[in-house]
């Protein structure tokens, strides 16, 4: 289930909280340079994801097309940088540019930091139409102008900069014929340098902290860590830190004193007695004496209130058992049978709302659990109110809600297990796969069914007030499931009352919702105005790593469109082999999108007719498919 916001990237964190570690082997110096783990040069050592070559005493990283020396390594920060291809002689042409430059393998754990600045060199006048700077300032020119190395390029006008790492940058810096035909990079450029006092061109990639080494049999771990399955559920086994032990991704190893991410999640206490140490250490004894029984008090006080608002809740939910849909309340011991007493091992997420964690019934269900943070109102509140919303909705393409337990310290919702990821990850996260446009289409109109049943078929009407692609789950079939109904709100109880301020996500929000707290069903339509571009171009809806004006997709996008250029910021991986009707089939789409993203709330469609719109489309996009056939 409900892998929510910022998944993936805590897929990672939260192995760094989880217990584990084991025999990992540091690969052997490669002449004269350390190979820190994971970094892999051979087959016995490092993790094998995480391969580079040591090719004569040096140490080399391949990209898919190409080769390039590695220059420097920082295992702190678990980045190196590599020295990126020089110009030809005399030209103002990069020696990959029969290769296309750097194209990483984007299933890999590395990706282009942006600490890169990278200058596009004798590029077509095509370049001119996009986000990157292209002007007569860009720093480029100042570059060419004062660099003998790049004295070829003197005389081409048309070169532009941008810092790499946004989403279309992290796997690649592109040169060909028909684009750009020369680039450099600096690493950590400072800008106001003159460019004689600029650093050797360099490109730094980041590789992800690595996960606990793989094992066969408990034979593969050492002494401090224990062979276990995968919680990711994909039949690996990992050698997992024992008990009091973490998983340090830097060292490679089972510590003792790693920080954890989340000192207050539902794994309970020894974090806390680190933070407590933390603060002894710190602070006078009597101070902190103080701190800590204000604190004990404070937080018994909210429990108990938030036991108080469960029991209430949990009346309501018996209570309510509308037309069969209420939910199974499920005991404490159940739950913690479940997820194996909350085994770190276990949690698939966490964020703001608390954690979630991958459990097995004991008819061997595979569910997934969230919980409230111990004795956080907001977080309790937010599963409350997400009680209180799915116990009152069934439907294909919303998250199911299975039960709830309010036995525990901090309560706790049940859901089905949806085992793809979030729309945001497939599209955006590390490991990010590749969506036809029909797969994409199937998305969108799943998601629109669900927000108009929301809208059209709840009673009273539901606003999610959090439509994004990170609340997008996908099951094996790639079907949508709209999840995370914490924000939720019955339309009812909030339209009367002006609620004091706005919630969601940033690049998702209404601005019409940001400026006069007015909630109505067009807020989600404009959210998912921006999930439809997200879906037509790949991107993210808010990426720093786009132009400044650009870096809201809404807004960019609907500048493009003003410039009647729409197809341009189409994903190219979808247009490229796509027919003539395919292609009109994304204008068309491109336009629906703008069209929920109107100023006006009144000139947006509803989120029935977005449905129809989009079932419309598709219609369209298979008939094309009868006449190929
Ligand atoms: C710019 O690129 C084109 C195409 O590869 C090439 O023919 C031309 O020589 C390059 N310009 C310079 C000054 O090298
Ligand atoms: C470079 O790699 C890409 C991606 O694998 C591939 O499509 C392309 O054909 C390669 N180009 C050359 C010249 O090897
Ligand atoms: C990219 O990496 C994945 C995972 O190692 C591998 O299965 C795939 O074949 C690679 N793709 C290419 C084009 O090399
Ligand atoms: C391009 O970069 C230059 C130099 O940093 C800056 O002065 C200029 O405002 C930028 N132009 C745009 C359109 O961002
Ligand atoms: C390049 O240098 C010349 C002389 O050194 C100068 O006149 C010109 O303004 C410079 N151009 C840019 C774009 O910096
Ligand atoms: C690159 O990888 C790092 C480490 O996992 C991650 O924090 C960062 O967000 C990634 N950047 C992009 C643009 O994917
Ligand atoms: C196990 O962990 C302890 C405490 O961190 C450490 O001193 C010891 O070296 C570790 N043993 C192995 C085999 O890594
Ligand atoms: C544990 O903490 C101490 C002091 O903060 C630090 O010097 C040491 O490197 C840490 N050990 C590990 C394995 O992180």
């Amino acid at each position: 289930m409900a892998p929510t916001p910022n998944q993936l990237l805590f897929a990672a964190a939260l192995l760094l909280c989880a217990g584990c570690a084991a025999a990992v082997t540091r690969c052997p110096d490669c002449g004269t340079t350390q190979v820190p783990y994971p970094l892999s040069t051979g087959p016995n050592c490092g993790d094998q994801s995480y391969k580079i070559r040591c090719d004569a005493g040096s140490l080399k990283f391949d990209t898919l097309n190409n080769t390039y020396p590695i220059t420097a390594i920082t295992p702190e920060t678990q980045r190196f940088v590599i020295q990126p291809s020089s110009f030809l002689p005399n030209a103002c042409v990069t020696e990959d540019l029969t290769t296309l430059g750097i194209q990483m393998n984007g299933s890999l754990p590395f990706n282009i930091t942006s600490s890169n600045t990278i200058m596009y060199l004798n590029c077509t006048t095509t370049l001119l139409n996009s986000p990157l700077n292209c002007s007569a300032a860009s720093l480029c020119h100042s570059y060419v102008n004062g660099t003998g190395e790049a004295a070829a390029c003197v005389g081409e006008p048309i070169c532009c900069t941008f810092k790499a790492g946004g989403s279309t940058t992290s796997y690649m810096i592109r040169v060909r014929n028909s684009g750009c035909r020369a680039y450099r990079s600096f690493v950590n450029l400072d800008t106001q340098l003159p460019v004689n006092r600029w650093p050797r061109p360099g490109m730094e990639i980041q590789w992800v902290p690595p996960p606990e080494p793989l094992c066969g049999a408990q034979s593969a771990c050492d002494s401090n860590s224990t062979c276990g399955s995968d919680p990711a559920g994909n039949g690996a086994r990992r050698c997992y830190c024992n008990s009091g032990l973490r998983w340090d991704p830097v060292g490679g190893l089972c510590a003792q004193n790693v920080t954890c991410q989340d000192p207050d999640g539902c794994g309970k206490s020894t974090d806390r007695t680190a933070l407590i140490a933390g603060l002894t250490a710190g602070l006078g004894t009597a101070l902190v004496a103080a701190i800590i029984g204000i604190s004990l008090y404070k937080r018994h006080r909210r429990i108990r209130q938030a036991q108080e608002r469960l029991t209430r809740e949990r009346e309501e939910i018996l209570n309510a058992n509308g037309g069969g849909k209420s939910a199974k309340v499920f005991t404490g011991k159940e739950i913690k049978r479940a997820t194996n007493n909350f085994s770190r091992d276990r949690l698939l997420g966490t964020g703001g709302y608390g954690e979630v964690y991958k459990a097995v019934l004991d008819d061997g269900t595979v569910v997934a659990v969230k919980c409230a943070k111990v004795g956080n109102t907001k977080s309790t509140e937010q599963v409350l109110n997400e009680v209180r919303i799915l116990c009152q909705v069934n439907h294909r393409s919303l998250v199911r809600l299975l039960g709830c337990c309010v036995e525990l310290e901090q309560p706790l919702l049940v859901y089905e297990y949806i085992d793809n990821g979030t729309l945001f990850e497939r599209l955006n996260g590390p490991n990010r796969v590749y969506l036809s446009w029909n797969h994409r289409l199937r998305i969108a109109h799943s998601t629109a069914e669900g927000l108009a049943y929301l809208h059209f078929s709840a009673v009273p009407p539901i606003y999610h007030r959090d439509v994004k692609s990170s609340n997008i789950l996908l099951d094996e079939k790639s079907n949508a499931k709209v999840s995370d109904f914490g924000l939720s709100r019955l339309a009812h109880t909030d339209l009367s009352h002006v609620s004091t301020c706005a919630q969601g996500t940033l690049g998702y929000l209404d601005p019409e919702y940001y400026r006069n707290y007015q909630l109505t069903d067009k807020s989600d339509v404009y959210s998912f105005g921006v999930v439809l571009l997200e879906l037509l171009t790949s991107q993210k809806a808010i990426d720093f790593n786009r132009e400044a004006d650009d870096v809201n997709l809404a807004v960019y996008v609907q500048r493009v469109v003003e410039e009647e250029r729409i197809m341009d910021v189409v994903d190219p991986a979808l247009k490229e082999g796509a027919s003539a009707l395919e292609l009109e089939t994304m204008k068309a789409m491109g336009f629906l999108a703008v069209g929920c993203l109107e100023e006006r709330r009144q000139n947006r469609p509803s989120m029935k007719e977005v449905a129809e719109e989009i079932d419309y489309i598709i219609s369209v996009a298979a008939t094309k498919e009868e006449v190929e056939k």
